[in-house]
């Protein structure tokens, strides 16, 4: 799967973003080791604290379908800057994948691209004896 199919699915699945607080729609496309593609997109909440944002969505939908293991995330929203996940989502993409190779993009086209270990250094240091 390559940076465009993965660009593709993740600006498809942008336009099911549930956001209509921000309006501010946003999708993702997870690479799995094993080929597979989890996508997912923001879901908001009255509550606000409750949204989950596009990158947890699809690392949700990939656990839940038995999938732990993850090389490239691509991300997709409509901002002047490609929009990088925050750093709840680092956290959790850390989880599985503290090595992620992780691409913004906008759509203008405009791409950042980062390895998680570079966005979130040590996402594990200490915790639970890690
Ligand atoms: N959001 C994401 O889904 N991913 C990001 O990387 C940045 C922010 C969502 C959360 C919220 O629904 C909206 O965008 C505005 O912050």
């Amino acid at each position: 799967m390559d940076f465009e199919n993965l660009r593709q699915l993740a600006s498809d699945v942008r336009l099911r973003a549930y956001a209509p607080y921000s309006k501010f729609q946003v999708g993702a496309a997870l690479l799995a080791s094993d080929g597979r593609v989890f996508t997912g997109c923001n879901v908001e909440n009255i509550s606000f604290g409750l949204t989950c944002c596009a990158e947890r969505s699809a690392l949700f939908s990939a656990v839940a379908a038995g999938c732990t293991e993850f090389s490239q995330i691509v991300i997709v929203a409509d901002s002047q800057e490609p929009v990088t996940p925050c750093g709840a989502c680092r956290q959790v993409l850390a989880e599985f994948a503290p090595d992620l190779e992780i691409t913004s993009t906008n759509l203008q086209g405009e791409v950042f691209q980062a390895n998680l270990r570079d966005l979130l250094p040590r996402p594990k240091a200490g915790i639970l004896g890690t």
